[in-house]
């Protein structure tokens, strides 16, 4: 164990200030090695208070987002086995596909803090600030066929649904195929992205983005995102929600890609907000408006037109009749 996970051992067990000196003279090393470590744990996003004469104490260590505290209490067999966090990162999908080329494992988790090249589904830029969210991906590497990868999209909206209902006890939602919505507000985000051949998926990545403590948005978000904060008037643990996230999404990505089983689909309709509404969509060229009935195996949704011709949409954007205060047009 490194020296810096032994002194944070050490304050988590202590009821009271533990003097530098004494530190030293368990880990024996200088009290201003002592100190330097302490000050590595406080970037890492511990609070560590120090009061002359008394010494350190650890303050509320559970949200701060570091592979101890994340692989503490972590329920699963892959997922997060191996995590890495970072203060700052381009993209936390990016770091997952170089360390995918590099060879990483299936189930590494990568977690930052912040992200100043945050990316969104359709090429968006996806904001991304210090404390008040949850970004990280998954590095996947399935045996499956390129095809089979769209619903693994669909399983992480239903994992991170179940989680949120779990930690918050919110009504959260699936907006087809992956914003997870409460009310007709946007939490989460989710980006999915895969290196395949025709019919061999090398790795697969997903990016999950939750507003978690954030306390109020810019204006031109208000009408369409939330947090899991200004919903329940709580702040909520990130670490928490992470684990809950990793365990719901492996127990459904072995049902699926394991046992080959479609059980999650009906669950997923059950939360999904956008069935049985009026939806606008694209399909090549082609808008279409129409009520959304229903999803396939597949994972596509399927839009009965007023003619009742019924229509398979596969991807693009989704506009679902009084979610994000929008309404479909031709
Ligand atoms: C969307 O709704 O447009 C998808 C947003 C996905 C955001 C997450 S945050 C963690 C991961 N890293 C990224 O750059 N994007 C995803």
């Amino acid at each position: 164990m490194k020296k810096e996970e032994i002194i944070l051992q050490y304050l988590k067990e202590s009821t009271d200030y533990l003097s530098g000196e004494e530190l030293s003279r368990k880990l024996g090393i200088s009290r201003s090695a002592i100190w330097k470590n302490i000050n590595s744990l406080r970037e890492s996003g511990y609070v560590i208070e120090s009061v002359t004469n008394r010494g350190y104490r650890i303050v509320n260590s559970s949200d701060a987002l570091t592979p101890t505290e994340i692989q503490g209490e972590l329920k699963t067999n892959a997922f997060g086995q191996r995590v890495s966090v970072f203060a700052e990162i381009d993209s936390t999908n990016e770091e997952a596909k170089r360390q995918a080329h590099n060879g990483e494992i299936h189930g590494a988790v990568f977690v930052a803090e912040q992200q100043n090249g945050g990316k969104g589904r359709l090429g968006r830029p996806w904001k991304s600030p210090p404390k008040s969210g949850l970004w990280f991906s998954i590095l996947l590497r399935p045996d499956a066929a390129p095809a089979q990868v769209s619903n693994l999209t669909l399983l992480a909206g239903l994992a991170v649904s179940r989680a949120i209902r779990t930690q918050t006890e919110c009504d959260a939602m699936i907006k087809w195929p992956n914003d997870i919505v409460i009310g007709s507000k946007k939490v989460c985000g989710i980006l999915t992205e895969m290196t395949a051949e025709i019919d061999r998926v090398h790795f697969a990545v997903v990016g999950i983005g939750v507003n978690v403590n954030d306390e109020e948005f810019p204006e031109e978000l208000k009408v369409k995102a939330t947090s899991l904060r200004l919903e329940t008037g709580a702040t909520v643990s990130r670490v928490a929600l992470l684990q809950e996230i990793l365990k719901e999404f492996e127990a459904l990505y072995e049902e699926y890609f394991v046992q080959g089983s479609n059980q999650w689909l009906k669950a997923y309709k059950e939360s999904c907000v956008s069935l049985n509404r009026t939806v606008g969509a694209t399909r090549g060229l082609q808008k279409i408006i129409g009520t959304a009935v229903d999803i396939t195996e597949g994972g596509e949704l399927v839009v009965q037109k007023q003619d009742g011709e019924r229509i398979e949409i596969n991807s693009g954007e989704v506009v679902v009749q009084g979610i994000y205060g929008q309404t479909p047009e031709l």
